[in-house]
């Protein structure tokens, strides 16, 4: 017989650690204050690029049990996507286009896939960057990586707001090309009119030169974890942000090295500087919302940010996990 517990309704996390993530201890809270009533956050753990059964067995699990509402997945979106495509009787569109799946859902009888980091990176840029904002500044973006958070910053930057609203250019710089190629495909498939460079560095000194040559109130972001995964910064400490610059570190907790470079430049360059943990709770709530069709205004993502700082810990291994 089963444990009393799985006669609960569950909530799936497929990560790489989810056991020493702090969302299992912050679902449950978030669960109370939406008044979700009787749910579970149940985590699956997989090492990197699992063999495809293993990620088909947990779908097929999630698909088939009535108890089972759904789920986000961390890291193995790409490889889960690839897994278990034939299995969801909806793909959203942005799933299609990156390939990757990070919410797993049912509604009105259809088992669904959406990728949700266009939309949880845009919400979270949203609430910095103002309506209007790319029209009116002749703003540009840098972005320092090209993986799949970059990625997600990307689209949302070039589809989300009206054209006459949109950056004139964006920057990308990767260590790898691979990274750079995959991302150019995407971006060639959506016909858009922001004019995309894509740079194939990892010098520091390069990446100072590169922050020079932005206009005032440019966004430069931090994707390439550096300063949490990795060591350093893809910057210099002689880099020199660009007057009024928007600066976003991804990431929220770790040595943080190129938030600390900015912060330190916020008075004599006037600096806009955020870290990641509004997108760590907006990563979550957009899968939320669609799991439990609750909408998530902006009034209750902020009571819900308040709920999870009061138990944030810095012992996760990966941000949105
Ligand atoms: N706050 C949140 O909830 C949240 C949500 C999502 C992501 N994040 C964080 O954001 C970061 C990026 O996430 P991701 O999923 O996009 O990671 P990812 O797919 O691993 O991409 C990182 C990219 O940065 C590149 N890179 C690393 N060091 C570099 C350097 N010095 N110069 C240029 N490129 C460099 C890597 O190049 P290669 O191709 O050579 O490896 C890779 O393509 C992670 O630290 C993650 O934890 C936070």
């Amino acid at each position: 017989m089963e444990p009393l517990s799985r006669r609960t309704r569950r909530f799936t996390f497929i990560g790489v650690t989810t056991g020493k993530s702090a969302i299992m201890r912050v679902f449950p809270a978030w669960a109370e204050h939406l008044g979700l009533g009787d749910v579970e956050i149940y985590g699956r753990d997989f090492p990197l690029h699992a063999p495809p059964g293993a990620y088909r067995d947990a779908v097929q699990a999630i698909a088939l049990d009535p108890l089972e509402l759904g789920g986000l997945v961390t890291t193995h979106k790409i490889d889960l996507f690839a897994a278990c495509r034939e299995m969801f009787d909806f793909i959203d569109p942005y799933a299609q286009l990156c390939g990757e799946v990070s919410s797993l859902s049912k509604r009105d009888g259809l088992f669904r896939a959406h990728a949700k980091d266009p939309i949880s990176s845009g919400r979270s840029l949203d609430e910095f960057v103002e309506a209007g904002y790319w029209g009116s500044s002749g703003a540009e973006v840098l972005l320092f990586g090209a993986g799949g958070s970059s990625l997600a910053i990307s689209l949302h930057l070039m589809t989300a707001r009206p054209s006459e609203d949109r950056p004139r250019r964006i920057v990308v710089v990767n260590r790898s090309r691979a990274r750079l190629e995959s991302m150019c495909a995407v971006h060639n498939q959506l016909g858009s009119d922001v004019k995309v460079e894509y740079v194939h560095n990892s010098d520091p000194l390069e990446n100072d030169r590169l922050l020079g040559s932005v206009p005032p109130g440019s966004l430069v972001v931090n994707g390439t974890g550096t300063g949490k995964d990795s060591p350093g910064s893809p910057i210099t400490d002689e880099g020199v942000f660009p007057e009024r610059a928007l600066v976003w570190e991804l990431n929220y907790r770790g040595e943080l090295g190129f938030l600390h470079q900015a912060e330190r430049q916020v008075p004599s360059r006037g600096l806009v500087v955020k870290d990641g943990w509004r997108y760590f709770v907006h990563g979550w709530t957009c899968v939320i919302e669609e799991v439990f069709e609750v909408e998530m205004t902006p009034e209750i993502v902020g009571e819900l940010s308040d709920v999870a700082l009061g138990l944030r810990s810095s012992s996760s291994t990966r941000d949105v996990e």
